[in-house]
C-alpha cells in the first residue's frame, strides 16, 4: 500500500506544473554536503563542548558529584533522511566523557554516547520569501552509558546522575545545537533572490513561487526567475503551453537545476538590442570582398545599378524576441528581422539602401557554464526564409541571394552574436552552490544543470 502511495506522490510532484520558471530539486548528496559544512562553519562542537562544561542554571548540584567537567566531545556523526510533505529529519550522533570526583575521593569517568534527533520542517520564511528550516521536536537519546565505577558500587549514584543530570541537561545542552546549524544553512539561502546583473542591459532575480514541497528523495523548490530590463521593464515570461519537468530517470539522491526555455527566452531578448548591428568591413572572414561587384554575381540588377564596384554596409535588425526552442539533446536561437544592404553612390559618401530583405533564421546553441554564469555559443542552422522587402535596383529573385545571405550570416553576423552572449545569464545564488562541475543536458523544453557537491 505504501509504494502505491509513494508512486502516486512521485507522479504528483514530477508532473507539477512549473512553467514558466525554473526548478531546483536537492537530493540528499547536495543536503548532506550543505549540513556538514554548516555544521564545520558553525563551529558548533567547540559551542557544545563549552556549553556542556557550563553549569547549567535550575540544575541543582549532584550530590555526592564535585568538579563535574565536560571533556572529549566526539565529532558529530550526521544523518539525514527527508521525511515527505514536513522536511527533513536530522540525527547527530556525538558523545562526551564526563568527569567529576565521587564523595568517596574517587576520580570518577562517564562516556555517554547520544543521539539528538529532530525534524528540520521546511518552510517559507514569509519576511524574505526564502526556503528555510525550523526545528521541532528535538530529543537527545542516550545510545550507551559506561562509567569506571563497578558496577555494584554507587549504582544509587550513577543512576540519579542519570536520570536527574543527562536526562534534564542534556537536551537543553544539546537542542540548541541544532538550531545553530540550521541558521547557517537558512542564511545560505540569503542571496537567491539577489539582484544579478546581466551586462548592462539588466537583472535577473530568481523567487519562490511556492512552498518547496519535500518528497522521499528530494526537495523541491519551485523558482520564477525576474528578468527586467535596466530602465525597469520586467519581461514576461511567455507560458510555452508546455510542462516543464525533469526527466525521470536521475539517480536517487542527486540534485539537479531545470532552467525552462521561457526563462532563456526572456534573457535573451534583453539583449535583443544588442542583437542589432552595422557592419561596413570590406573584408570578413572567409567571404568574398564586401562590394557591389560581388553581389553582381548573384543580382544582375546591381551591375546595372553600380558600374563602379562599391564597398557594402550591412544592417541587420531584429524586430521580434529572440526565441529558443528545446528538444531533447538539441536547442536553437531564433531571429527574425530585416537585413539591409547600402552603398555609396557615384561619387557621394551617402549611402543609399540597395534592398531591404526579411529574414528569419536560426542559430545552434551550445551550453557550458563558466563560474556562476550560464553560457551559449552558437553557430549557424540555417536560413529559413528570405523575402524582399523594398528595393532600389528594381525587382530581383531574391531566393538567389540564400547562399550569399547564409554565408554572410555565419561569417559576418554570428561572431557579434557571441561576442554579445559572452556576457552569461547568472545562474541560481543558493546554499554557497558552486556550478564548476555541472553537466548539462538538453530537454524537452528545458536545460538541466546536473548539481555537484564539491
Ligand atoms: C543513534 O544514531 C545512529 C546513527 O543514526 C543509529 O544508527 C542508532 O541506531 C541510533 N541509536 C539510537 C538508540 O537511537
Ligand atoms: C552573498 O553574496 C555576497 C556577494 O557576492 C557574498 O559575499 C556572500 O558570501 C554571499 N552569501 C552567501 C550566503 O552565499
Ligand atoms: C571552480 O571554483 C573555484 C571557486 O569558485 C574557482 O576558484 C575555480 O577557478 C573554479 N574552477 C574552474 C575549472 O572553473
Amino acid at each position: 500500500m505504501l509504494w502505491l502511495l509513494y508512486l502516486a506522490l512521485c507522479r504528483l510532484l514530477t508532473d507539477t506544473r512549473a512553467d514558466p520558471g525554473a526548478l531546483l530539486r536537492l537530493g540528499m548528496d547536495l543536503m548532506n554536503h550543505e549540513v556538514q559544512s554548516a555544521m564545520d562553519e558553525s563551529h558548533i562542537l567547540e559551542k557544545m563542548a563549552a556549553e556542556a562544561g557550563k553549569q547549567q542554571p535550575g540544575v541543582k548540584p549532584i550530590k555526592g558529584i564535585t568538579d563535574l567537567k565536560v571533556k572529549d566531545v566526539l565529532v558529530p556523526v550526521i544523518t539525514l533522511n527527508f521525511v515527505p510533505e514536513v522536511g527533513i529529519y536530522q540525527c547527530v550522533s556525538t558523545g562526551m566523557t564526563i568527569t567529576g570526583k565521587s564523595f568517596m575521593g574517587g576520580y570518577m569517568e562517564i562516556i555517554v554516547v547520544l543521539n539528538i534527533t529532530a525534524t528540520n520542517r521546511l518552510l517559507q520564511d514569509e519576511e524574505t520569501g526564502l526556503p528555510m528550516f525550523k526545528s521541532e521536536g528535538c530529543e537527545v537519546i542516550l545510545v550507551s552509558v559506561k562509567t569506571n565505577l563497578p558496577s555494584n558500587m554507587l549504582p544509587k549514584v550513577v543512576n540519579k546522575f542519570l536520570d536527574s543530570t543527562l536526562h534534564k541537561v542534556l537536551p537543553g545542552m544539546m537542542c540548541p545545537a541544532i538550531d545553530a546549524v540550521l541558521v547557517y544553512v537558512n542564511k545560505k539561502w540569503a542571496n537567491l533572490s539577489a539582484l544579478m546583473s546581466v551586462g548592462q542591459v539588466g537583472t535577473v532575480k530568481y523567487v519562490l513561487s511556492s512552498i518547496p514541497v519535500t518528497t522521499a528523495s528530494y526537495i523541491q523548490v519551485n523558482l520564477n526567475p525576474v528578468v527586467q530590463q535596466q530602465e525597469g521593464n520586467t519581461i514576461i515570461l511567455s507560458d510555452a503551453g508546455e510542462e516543464l519537468r525533469l526527466p525521470k530517470d536521475y539517480i536517487e539522491g542527486s540534485s539537479q537545476l531545470l532552467l525552462s526555455v521561457t526563462s532563456l527566452t526572456a534573457e535573451l531578448t534583453l539583449l535583443k538590442k544588442s542583437f542589432n548591428v552595422k557592419i561596413r568591413d570590406k573584408k570578413i572572414g572567409q567571404l568574398p570582398p564586401q562590394t557591389t561587384k560581388t553581389l553582381a554575381g548573384f543580382i544582375p540588377e546591381v551591375a546595372h545599378a553600380y558600374h563602379k564596384s562599391k564597398h557594402l554596409a550591412t544592417k541587420i535588425k531584429i524586430n521580434k524576441p529572440p526565441k529558443v526552442t528545446m528538444k531533447t539533446g538539441k536547442s536553437q536561437l531564433h531571429l527574425h528581422g530585416t537585413l539591409e544592404m547600402s552603398a555609396t553612390r557615384r561619387k557621394g559618401k551617402v549611402l543609399s539602401s540597395l534592398f531591404l530583405l526579411e529574414i528569419h533564421f536560426n542559430l545552434n546553441i551550445q551550453y557550458s557554464v563558466h563560474g556562476d554564469r550560464l553560457q551559449m555559443v552558437t553557430s549557424l542552422n540555417r536560413l529559413l526564409s528570405l523575402s524582399r522587402k523594398s528595393s532600389s535596383i528594381g525587382a530581383f529573385n531574391e531566393q538567389g541571394l540564400t547562399g550569399f545571405i547564409t554565408d554572410y550570416l555565419q561569417e559576418a553576423y554570428v561572431p557579434v552574436v557571441n561576442d554579445v552572449l559572452q556576457v552569461g545569464f547568472p545562474l541560481p545564488d543558493f546554499l554557497g552552490m558552486n556550478y564548476n562541475r555541472t553537466e548539462l543536458d538538453i530537454v524537452e523544453n528545458g536545460l538541466v544543470l546536473n548539481l555537484k557537491s564539491e
